[in-house]
């Protein structure tokens, strides 16, 4: 269904890229080196399998495969702004997402990452929304970037079976609220008190997490989160096409779409494929669903997010019938 004509200035997505690592790892595999079966996994989060980096790959390599993808996807080579969500950079210092600009070929980007662990996609695409319509930047690449093999302990079967790698990125462009692509309405939240659920504790190597406490509050915070961003791009959640949640537990995804009232075919999921990759969730669950036909142009989508911090965040994007490019590398 395609939105009127808004007349107001705003950001539309216009590409969409992906990075997979090849390494595939399935639940047997886990398995073997954890006290865990496929059966559990399965049924208690909807994952089948993993991708993995080998070793020497990178959050940054990850990310400049997947920008150059939703670059080649929009049919543009340059933007003036790179903005990566991660958890896992490169380095403490510098950031990663300068580098990732050189090696996209973009002189004189702005370039930042962005920390909100899981939520961080959403965050990044708030971000460059507001500074496009400010007219900060034109052009805006959002990349979702996470390496969470680098951070999981192997030994920790509350994590190691959950999480896996890989990378996702938008390019927003300046436009009008009624293009397609157009993004209608961001929100987003944090909840400091619940920092200890998802952490590296200073003295640790590995993230820590609190599963079943993380799960309770997202289905709650997920779906008052979605159904506040649909209310202020003026939808009524009937007329929501897909919604693209993160895809940390597909229980969630169900309970958090029972609680709005939306079918299950309208839930987009890839867990089964891909697990956790918390800031790379959500791009590489919408370049999936349009690869699949799933989504096409004009339909509208509500975005939400949950993670660390705690951070959450919606946005609500009318979709542009944008063609993935869906890359891999090892
Ligand atoms: N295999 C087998 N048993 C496992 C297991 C595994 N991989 N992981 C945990 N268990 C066990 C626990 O030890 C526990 O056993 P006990 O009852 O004997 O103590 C039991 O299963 C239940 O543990 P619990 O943590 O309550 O499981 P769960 O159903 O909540 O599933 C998660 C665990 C991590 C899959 C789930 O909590 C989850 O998805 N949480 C949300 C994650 C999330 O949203 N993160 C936000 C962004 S990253």
């Amino acid at each position: 269904m395609s939105a009127a004509r808004g007349g107001r200035a705003g950001a539309v997505v216009t590409g969409v890229g992906t990075c997979l690592p090849e390494t595939v790892v399935d639940n047997d595999e886990v398995s073997r080196h954890l006290d865990t079966d496929h059966a559990w996994i399965h049924s208690r989060t909807g994952i089948e399998r993993r991708r993995r980096v080998s070793p020497g790959t990178t959050t940054g390599d990850l990310a400049v495969t997947a920008g150059a993808a939703a670059l080649k996807s929009a049919g543009r080579d340059d933007c003036d702004l790179v903005l990566l969500a991660t958890t896992t950079p490169d380095r403490r210092c510098p950031a990663t997402a300068p580098r990732v600009a050189s090696r996209l070929g973009l002189r004189a980007a702005a370039a930042f990452d962005l920390a909100a662990v899981c939520s961080g996609f959403v965050y990044g695409l708030s971000v460059a929304d507001a500074m496009i319509t400010a007219g900060t930047c034109d052009r805006a690449l959002v990349i979702g970037a996470d390496v969470y093999s680098s951070i999981v302990d192997p030994d920790d079967r509350g994590t190691a079976v959950v999480f896996g790698d890989g990378a996702g990125a938008v390019l927003l462009e300046r436009g009008d609220t009624g293009d397609p692509g157009a993004v209608l309405h961001t929100e987003l939240g944090s909840d400091g008190t619940g920092d200890e659920l998802i952490t590296i504790p200073p003295d640790g190597a590995y993230l820590t997490m609190r599963g079943s406490d993380v799960y309770t509050r997202a289905v709650t915070t997920m779906a008052e989160s979605a159904r506040s961003t649909a209310a202020h791009a003026g939808w009524d959640l009937a007329d929501v096409d897909a919604f693209v949640g993160h895809q940390a537990n597909l229980r969630i995804l169900t309970s958090v779409a029972k609680r709005l009232r939306l079918p299950p075919e309208r839930v987009v999921s890839n867990i089964a494929d891909v697990a956790n990759t918390a800031a790379a969730s959500i791009p590489l669950a919408l370049a999936d669903a349009a690869a699949q036909g799933r989504i096409g142009s004009g339909d509208r989508l509500l975005l939400t997010a949950f993670g660390g911090g705690l951070t959450w965040g919606s946005a609500a994007v009318v979709w542009s019938g944008a063609e993935p490019v869906q890359d891999q590398r090892s």
